[in-house]
């Protein structure tokens, strides 16, 4: 990968101009080593007394970022220069989110003491039990890890001051090790089985299984291909650029709130069907259609827009998403080590086949995304479709706070804060009650 880096100084401008006033402004424009310039517009309000507007993000840049590059139009993912098929192949989650965190790959001396502080921050305040008891069985596992992520601050005080280099460090390492503490508290809660304390012998991936799936009237032994299916799953998901949960991250810890603070904030904003709760929504949706024989109809009622086609499209891919094909192939494996002959893996080959034809798609440049053949997995695993999205969040807990590191670590890090297009009511007089 080329060692370009991005020039400090604005090299090429851009001219706006007001077609009524003929007034122009010379605007910087900003290159990256990677991706399309940016024209700099901070000055614009200042100069100009005018604002931008694009509220769904879809030509701005919210940050300058080292982390993660995308190019939708030719389906490429990368992970500080390194791209995700050769992550996920040759790497381990953990390396994974020591290279999101660090920027390079940890050498056998860093990983094994990256490993250490993880592992050392596996379990979780005693007194946090107290809080799962205070959920319904039936909670939403996702209900339950806002709270209890955000309720992280009110536990680990010695972390929380988020000026301090070694303090955020720590927090960080907290929030990666904890998460799947919890998210399988979580799962255990909604079953109705005893709470599994993690076992800092295995791998991230071994240790969330076993805190998941073992009981302790048995002995437990950790399945390695499907620890390594969990593994690529956690790697496909880990980051994902500026998407809405990760600015959500950036936004809240923009305002200098905590770091549990934030990641709660990006667990809500990860939960709707738009973004993570699509693997949820993935599976609900082939368990409706349920028959090979009624895909057409189906496919006719997302083109009639009566709704939407789950697990296909993407606002940055234009093309395949990379992380999905390798989703498949993990799909696969799962489901021959555990000789499962799924009918809803047919369902889904089915969809994607005919939606891939079709025009309508072909036209929307619409294909299958990360969350496509997620949840078949899971779902092979043992998992209900309720913890599909907690899954994600555990995976990209280490995107948010690699980001949010980054950001915090930014000299010029102000406090977000969009402007808007007023469209309400000009200035009106106060009526009194009986006058209106
Ligand atoms: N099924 C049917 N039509 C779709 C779909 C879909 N899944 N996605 C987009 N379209 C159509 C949409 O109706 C519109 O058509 P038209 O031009 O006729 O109005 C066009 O494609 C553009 O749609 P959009 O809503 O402007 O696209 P967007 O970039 O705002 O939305 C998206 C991106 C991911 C929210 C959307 O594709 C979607 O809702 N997909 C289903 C949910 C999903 O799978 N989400 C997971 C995304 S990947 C994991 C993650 O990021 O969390």
């Amino acid at each position: 990968m080329s060692a370009k880096t991005a020039p400090e100084t604005a090299e090429k401008t851009f001219t706006l101009t007001n077609d009524q006033s003929g007034q122009s402004w010379k605007l910087p424009v900003l290159q990256g080593t990677m991706g399309p310039d940016v024209i700099d517009i901070r000055s614009l309000y200042e100069e100009a007394d005018i604002f931008t507007l694009d509220p769904a993000f879809t030509s701005t840049a919210s940050c300058k970022s080292r982390i993660t590059y995308i190019d939708g139009d030719n389906g490429i993912l990368l992970h500080r220069g390194y791209h995700i098929r050769s992550l996920a192949e040759k790497g381990n989650f953990l390396e994974v989110a020591y290279l999101l965190l660090y920027g390079d790959l940890p050498n056998k001396t860093q990983y094994e003491e990256f490993r250490k502080n993880i592992t050392y921050h596996t379990m979780v305040h005693e007194q946090l039990y107290f809080f799962y008891r205070g959920f319904r069985r039936d909670a939403h596992p996702m209900a339950i890890m806002c709270g209890v992520v955000g309720a992280l601050a009110a536990f680990y005080h010695d972390s929380l001051d988020i000026s301090d280099a070694k303090q955020r460090e720590i927090s960080a390492h907290r929030l990666i090790a904890k998460i799947p503490t919890l998210a399988a508290m979580a799962f255990k809660y909604s079953i109705g089985q005893p709470f599994v304390y993690p076992r800092n012998d295995l791998s991230f991936s071994e240790n969330f299984l076993h805190m998941c799936f073992s009981v302790p009237a048995e002995p437990y032994k950790v399945n390695s291909i499907l620890a390594d299916a969990m593994d690529k799953i956690m790697i496909l998901h880990a980051d994902h650029e500026q998407n809405a949960s990760t600015s959500t991250v950036r936004l809240a810890g923009s305002s200098q709130a905590n770091p549990f603070a934030c990641i709660a904030a990006g667990i809500a904003s990860l939960w709707g069907p738009a973004h993570g709760g699509a693997n949820q929504a993935v599976l609900e949706m082939l368990k409706e259609i349920g028959h090979k024989d009624r895909v057409p109809e189906f496919i006719q009622g997302v083109k009639d827009k009566k709704y939407r086609l789950m697990g296909f499209g993407h606002r940055v891919y234009k093309n395949f998403d990379p992380r999905a094909t390798i989703m498949k192939e993990t799909c696969d494996k799962v489901l021959a080590e555990l000789g499962i002959n799924d009918p809803l893996l047919e369902l889904a080959m089915e969809l994607e086949k005919i939606a891939l034809s079709d025009p309508y798609f072909v036209e929307r440049k619409l294909y299958p995304n990360v969350d496509f053949y997620s949840g078949i997995i899971l779902k092979a695993m043992g998992f209900p479709v309720s913890m599909f999205t907690v899954l994600f969040a555990v995976a990209r807990t280490v995107g948010w706070v690699s980001q949010w590191k980054e950001m915090m670590e930014e000299p010029a890090n102000r406090i977000g804060r969009p402007r808007q297009l007023y469209t309400g009511a000009v200035t009106r007089d106060f009526v009194p009650m009986d006058k209106r």
